[in-house]
C-alpha cells in the first residue's frame, strides 16, 4: 500500500484523527500535557512499558521510549486490538468507570474482550491482548505534516 500523508495543523491538544493505511486504521492523538504526563503514571501498570515485545513488528526503533512515539506529543498506532483484532475505543476520561482498571489515567478499552491500553497504546497487565498496539512506520516532513508508510 501507498504512504499515507497527514495534515496535522489544526489538531487540538486531547484531539484524535483516524485515517486509513494498508486497509488498517491509524490513530494520530494529539496527546494534551496531561496526557503526556499520565504514561509515567501507568508505566507500572502496563504490561511491556518499554516495548521490547517483538519490537520489530510492533515499535520502531524511533518509538522505543516512555511516549512510543517520535513526538512527546503525537501518538501514532494502529487501532486494531492485538488480542482478536477488534476495534478498541477511546476512553480519555480519568477516573473510576465500569470496566476499566481502578486508577485510570484515560487510554483505550476493547469492547470484545476488555483489553485496555493507556495512552501510549501500552496494554494493561492481566489483559488477554499479548502486546502493545502496533505503532506503523512514520516520519515526519516537516512540523505538521507525517507520513505513514
Ligand atoms: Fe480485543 Fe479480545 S479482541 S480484547
Amino acid at each position: 500500500g501507498a504512504p499515507v500523508e497527514v495534515d496535522l495543523a489544526g489538531l487540538a491538544p486531547g484531539e484524535m484523527r483516524t485515517v486509513e493505511w494498508r486497509g488498517k486504521p491509524v490513530w494520530i492523538l494529539k496527546r494534551s500535557e496531561e496526557m503526556v504526563n499520565s504514561l509515567k503514571q501507568t508505566d507500572a501498570q502496563v504490561a511491556d512499558p518499554n516495548s521490547e515485545r517483538n519490537p520489530d513488528e510492533l515499535t520502531p526503533e524511533y518509538a522505543r521510549n516512555e511516549y512510543r512515539s517520535i513526538k512527546p506529543d503525537i501518538l501514532v498506532a494502529v487501532g486494531i486490538c492485538t488480542h482478536l483484532g477488534c476495534s478498541p475505543v477511546t476512553r480519555f476520561a480519568t477516573g473510576a468507570q465500569p470496566s476499566l482498571p481502578d486508577d485510570w489515567h484515560g487510554g483505550f478499552l476493547c469492547p470484545c474482550h476488555g483489553s485496555t491500553f493507556d495512552l501510549a497504546g501500552r496494554v494493561y497487565k492481566n489483559k488477554p491482548a499479548p502486546d502493545n498496539l502496533e505503532v506503523p512506520r512514520h516520519m515526519y516532513l516537516s512540523d505538521s505534516k507525517l507520513i505513514i508508510g
